[in-house]
């Protein structure tokens, strides 16, 4: 395998004053098809928050840590003929590094009344790596975030400006662990009180 195959490209897509700004991990098979954040299997789950939450997806700015699709290559055997499919993988601190600037630069000019960020990558792309999913998901952190300082040395530094970053898990998380559902949309009624107050 090579370790670091990446393919397509996907744009963030929203209004520039949003609800909701997403922070996701990075876009799949589906996604990269049709250059639509979201619109796969863990998107589908997605919307069902959305509904619960009462925001329609119009308000919502989707983006995501990386924006190509991270996979590896696994060969798998069907009716004695060797295949090689494409399994989406984690993005690594690499490729994380690499796509930084766009998500800087959408964080210096998207207006976002709240983040959320879905799963481990986007919560500690944001705020780093002392915060971890399981330990905060469902609490409000009002922080500065990372942005890359310098593409050669690949340092980091915060942004001056504070944001409002809910973190929940990724939709995507419950097709491995079904019981993270029940946190989820204990998560989402939070989101959904928080959002009524702003
Ligand atoms: N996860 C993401 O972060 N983005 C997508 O578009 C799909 C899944």
């Amino acid at each position: 395998m090579e370790p670091y195959d990446c393919e397509g490209f996907v744009y963030g897509r929203g209004p520039m004053t949003p609800d909701i700004m997403i922070v996701g991990e990075a876009p799949g098979e589906t996604e990269i098809h049709n250059g639509m954040p979201f619109s796969g299997r863990a998107g589908k789950v997605l919307n069902e928050f959305f509904n619960y939450i009462g925001v329609s997806r119009e308000n919502i700015y989707f983006t995501s840590t990386v924006r190509s699709r991270p996979y590896k290559r696994v060969q798998k055997t069907k009716n004695n003929e060797v295949l090689i499919k494409k399994y989406n993988r984690a993005p690594t601190i690499k490729e994380q590094l690499a796509h930084a600037p766009i998500l800087d630069y959408e964080m210096q000019h998207i207006k976002p009344k709240q983040i959320v960020t879905l799963g481990n990558v986007g919560l500690q792309r944001l705020v780093g790596k002392q915060y971890t999913i399981s330990e905060v998901h469902g609490r409000l952190i009002h922080s500065q975030v990372r942005q890359l300082k310098d593409l050669e040395t690949n340092e980091w530094t915060r942004t001056e400006e504070y944001y409002s970053i809910f973190p929940t898990f990724h939709p995507a998380s419950i097709f491995y662990n079904r019981s993270l559902e029940k946190e989820i949309y204990k998560d989402l009624d939070k989101l959904k009180e928080q959002l009524h107050e702003k």
